[in-house]
């Protein structure tokens, strides 16, 4: 009944495998709600043999590299599908999670979702809840969240028949969405960069994964054409636009000179744009999300700028957020390297979740 073509196996999964198929005849068609949840605990609850033997299995499953093989975010974040039900009756999607104090991917259940929480650390909770079953109800989202400890857990996920699947499919199987954050001022005690690094964490918030890099490290020679034809296009310009390419969106914070971008970030783009690679100039922008914040110790706060920079984006193909951020009088604007407003904060995570919705699924061509 539980498909597992496809996955791994090992000696103890096919015992893991009967539990399973257990439950499954046990939830039946059942709505996914408080009643399950408080049924599935009574009858297969912390106190029973049946539940503490699944428990010991996945840790079995674990060694045996059958459960929670693949690795999310590091070593404290690790998934692995166990198998999958769809026989006309049930609809399931099975996983293994392994989760030690992280936040994970949010995500929504559209069609619910049956979690079997098992701590090793006797304080960790998922979600707010310790040992035992907790189901979330069709069209519920959340952070999946351990706190305290370890917590391996088992999931039911009711996958429907249409395009939930994928969507489920992108939550548990695929790696977070990429966005690469870079400013256009390399000073030290940039503002600018400031600002990069508190939306850069609001954006990892959402579940993003974030690489921030500094364009001093990619020493840009001024754009010259002459330069170009004689030498072609320098190995940083290569590198910078590969990560521009590879990764699903960009985060730019954008300093104002004189009403405008800063060269630096200009000349940056400029060589980024140009044919290489055996690709266009312009494709790695090609509708890529670009969120635009800026900072300046002027009462505008780089909002020219950064509608210069909106426009050169666009002209390039971007998709650029409708929402940025022009934040005014820097000096006065940060406190002990966060924002002074907690109110600044809200906007800030409100904008950068624009960001992530926007953000397409991972490219099929990553490596
Ligand atoms: C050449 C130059 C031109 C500037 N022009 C403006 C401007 O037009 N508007 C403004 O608000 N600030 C302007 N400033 C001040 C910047 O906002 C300030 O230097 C800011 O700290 C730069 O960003 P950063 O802290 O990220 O390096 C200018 C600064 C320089 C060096």
């Amino acid at each position: 009944m539980i498909d597992q073509e496809g996955l791994p196996t090992g000696e103890h999964k096919a015992r893991l495998m009967q539990h399973l198929e257990t439950l499954i005849a046990f939830i039946g068609d059942s709505a996914l709600d408080d009643d399950l949840q408080a049924r599935l605990n009574m009858e297969f609850g912390p106190q029973t043999l049946a539940f503490q033997e699944m428990k010991n299995l996945l840790r079995i499953g674990i060694a045996e590299k059958w459960a929670c093989y693949k690795i999310i975010d590091g070593p404290d974040y690790c998934r692995g599908r166990l198998g999958v039900v769809s026989d006309g009756v049930h609809d399931f999607v099975i996983e293994s999670a392994k989760l030690k104090d992280v936040k994970g991917n949010f995500h929504t259940h559209p069609l619910g979702e049956i979690n079997m929480i098992q701590p090793v650390d006797a304080d960790a909770q998922f979600c707010g809840a310790g040992e035992g079953w907790k189901v979330f109800a069709p069209g519920t989202s959340h952070y999946p969240t351990v706190s305290g400890g370890l917590a391996p857990s088992s999931s039911f996920c009711r996958k429907g028949r249409s395009s939930t699947m994928t969507n489920i499919d992108q939550v548990l199987d695929r790696p977070a969405k990429r966005v690469l954050a870079f400013s256009g001022s390399v000073r030290r005690e940039s503002w600018n960069s400031l600002l990069l690094n508190i939306a850069a964490d609001a954006l990892r918030s959402h579940g993003v994964s974030v690489r921030g890099i500094s364009l001093r490290d990619y020493a840009l020679p001024i754009y010259d054409g002459d330069l170009e034809e004689s030498r072609g296009v320098p190995q940083s310009v290569l590198e910078l636009r590969g990560l521009i390419r590879e990764h699903d969106g960009l985060l730019v914070a954008c300093p104002e000179y004189n009403g405008s971008v800063t060269p630096l970030l200009k000349n940056a783009l400029d060589w980024c744009s140009r044919p290489c690679d055996g690709l266009g100039g312009l494709e790695p922008f090609q509708l890529k999300p670009v969120l635009i914040v800026g900072t300046s110790i002027g009462p505008f706060g780089a909002l020219r700028a950064i509608s210069h920079l909106r426009a050169i984006m666009s002209k390039m193909g971007a998709a650029v957020v409708p929402e940025d951020l022009a934040l005014p009088n820097a000096q006065a604007a940060f406190r002990s390297g966060a924002l002074a407003d907690p109110d600044m904060e809200e906007v800030v995570k409100a904008l950068t979740w624009r960001l992530a919705e926007q953000l397409p699924g991972p490219r099929k061509d990553r490596s």
